[in-house]
Parts: structure tokens; C-alpha cells; sequence
């Protein structure tokens, strides 16, 4: 008998919050089908002047050139899809990936609402990327590029260049220490964005693979064109 009440008790809270859910918060939608945000900047024209207004607050950690820091502490944002971009941005900011650090900062209070999110990732897209990233040990590179080639190439390209379309990230350039952080957290659950299938296909991955094909990913050149000189400061902030 008591086991019948609890199970109706669940069963009553189950319907009391369902409704919320079905209204579009992340715990129901499947992977990128949150919309809201998202959505609604990917209608909007950029405009470069508050892309450069904005992107003021986020230079603090990101870099005044968008670099971040070779230690991974922060990831480098130049050059990135502006569609990963806003994704990234908009999941951030309806916890459907967590980032405390940045949060209060990424907040539509700190920097406006969706129009603010389209104007900062153009403007950040388009930032020359660092020539000098930071690259894992190299040791174990031959290792790392048959795992990439088996099993990255379909979503994040021959090169790392992504798939701006599809929302998958380019990493190529990527500070190595980052791209270990979010691999493990994708692989081990804690970051609830992460693709299923990518889930998937790095189950089997143990450490020794995760470090061996990243450190091959750090080392994957964006094209010259997209390459910034060493040391280049950004003129926007010339003031
Ligand atoms: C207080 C420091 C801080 C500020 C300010 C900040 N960020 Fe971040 N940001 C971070 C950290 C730390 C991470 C990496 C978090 C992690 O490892 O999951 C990050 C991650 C990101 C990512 C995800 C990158 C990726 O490759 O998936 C995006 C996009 C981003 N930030 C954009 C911005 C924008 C745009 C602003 C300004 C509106 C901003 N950030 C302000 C600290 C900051
Ligand atoms: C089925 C497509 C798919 C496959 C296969 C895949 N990924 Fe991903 N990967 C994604 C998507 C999509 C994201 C972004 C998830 C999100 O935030 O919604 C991602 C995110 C990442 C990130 C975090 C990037 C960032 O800027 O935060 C890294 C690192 C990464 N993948 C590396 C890899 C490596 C290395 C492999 C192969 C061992 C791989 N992925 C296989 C689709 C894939």
C-alpha cells in the first residue's frame, strides 16, 4: 500500500511539471531543438558596431584578440562558426551547459537579448585566430590521427573546420587543455549540450586516446587566411 501511494504521488508530480517541460526547456528537447534564442538570433542581420560593443565584457576572459589563454583556462573564440557561437551562447544562458564562470556575465541584463548574441558571435567569427595555440605533449601523434580519421572526421572535418550548418564545432587551433576538459566532460555526461551521437562514438575512447587524438586536433592549421600574425592586437579597442 505504501509502495501504491508513493508511485501516485510521483505519478501526480510527473503531471504537474510535465507541462513545463513540453513548453521548450532543454530537459525534454532532444539535442539542439531548444529553439527560443537561438533560433530567433539566427533570423537577425549582424551589426559589427555593437558586435564590438558587446564583445567588450567577454575580452576580459576571451582576449581582446579572442585567443583565450594557451592553458585552456579560457578557449579561444576567433574564427569559431558563428551558428556554434550563438548555439554555445544560448545554451549557456538557459543552463543547458554549465558555465558559472561566465554566466552572470553572458546574462541578456549584461549584454541584451538575441540581436546582442548575433551581432557578438559575427564579430568574434571573423577575428583573426592564434598561429601559436596551445598543443598537447606529442607523443603519441600517429596513434591520435588514425582514431581522428576513424572516428571525427564525419562531423568536425578532415581539417577540424566543422560544419557551421549543423552546428558541429570547428577545433582546429583549439588550446589543447579545452579540448581535453570538453571531450571528458562530453564522454563522461557532464556536459548536457554534447551530441549523442558524438556520445556515442567515443565511449570506448580511454584517456590515452582522448589525449593522443586531441593532441593531434591541436595541431591541425586553420587556413592561412584565417590566421592572425603572432602577438596581433586587435584595433577595435585602440581607444
Ligand atoms: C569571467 C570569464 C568569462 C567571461 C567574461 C566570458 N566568458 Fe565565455 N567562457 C569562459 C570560460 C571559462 C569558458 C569555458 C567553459 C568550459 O570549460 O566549459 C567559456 C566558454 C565560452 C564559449 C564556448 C566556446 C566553445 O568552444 O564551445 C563561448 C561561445 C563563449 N564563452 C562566449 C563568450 C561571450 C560571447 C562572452 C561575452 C558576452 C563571454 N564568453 C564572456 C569564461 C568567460
Ligand atoms: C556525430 C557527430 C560528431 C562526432 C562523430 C564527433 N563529434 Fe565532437 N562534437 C559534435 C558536436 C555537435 C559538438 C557540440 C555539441 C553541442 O554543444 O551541442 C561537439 C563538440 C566537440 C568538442 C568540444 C568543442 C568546443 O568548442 O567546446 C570537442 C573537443 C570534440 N567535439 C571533439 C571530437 C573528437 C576528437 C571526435 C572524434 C574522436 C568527435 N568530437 C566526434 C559532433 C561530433
Amino acid at each position: 500500500m505504501k509502495l501504491k501511494l508513493t508511485t501516485a504521488i510521483l505519478a501526480s508530480l510527473v503531471a504537474m511539471t510535465s507541462p513545463v517541460l513540453a513548453a521548450g526547456t532543454s530537459a525534454e528537447a532532444g539535442w539542439n531543438e531548444a529553439g527560443g534564442e537561438q533560433d530567433e538570433a539566427l533570423t537577425l542581420t549582424p551589426d559589427h558596431e555593437n558586435g564590438i560593443y558587446t564583445y567588450e565584457v567577454c575580452s576580459a576572459c576571451h582576449q581582446l584578440n579572442g585567443w583565450g589563454l594557451p592553458d585552456g583556462t579560457f578557449p579561444q573564440l576567433s574564427g569559431q562558426h558563428a551558428a556554434v557561437i550563438i548555439k554555445q551562447l544560448a545554451d549557456i544562458r538557459a543552463q543547458n551547459r554549465d558555465n558559472p564562470t561566465m554566466y552572470p556575465f553572458a546574462l541578456p541584463s549584461e549584454i541584451g537579448g538575441s540581436q546582442s548574441i548575433m551581432d557578438v558571435a559575427t564579430y568574434i567569427s571573423n577575428l583573426p585566430m592564434n598561429p601559436e595555440n596551445g598543443m598537447g605533449p606529442g607523443t603519441d601523434l600517429e596513434h591520435g590521427e588514425a582514431l581522428y580519421k576513424d572516428n571525427c572526421v564525419r562531423c568536425h572535418g578532415e581539417e577540424g573546420e566543422g560544419m557551421a550548418d549543423k552546428f558541429y564545432p570547428l577545433i582546429q587551433g583549439q588550446h589543447y587543455n579545452y579540448l581535453v576538459r570538453q571531450f571528458q566532460w562530453i564522454r563522461d555526461g557532464k556536459r548536457r549540450n554534447a551530441n549523442p551521437d558524438m556520445v556515442k562514438q567515443i565511449e570506448g575512447f580511454s584517456d590515452a586516446d582522448m589525449e593522443a587524438v586531441l593532441d593531434y586536433v591541436s595541431r591541425l592549421r586553420p587556413p592561412a587566411d584565417k590566421l592572425g600574425e603572432p602577438g596581433w592586437s586587435n584595433p577595435d579597442y585602440d581607444w
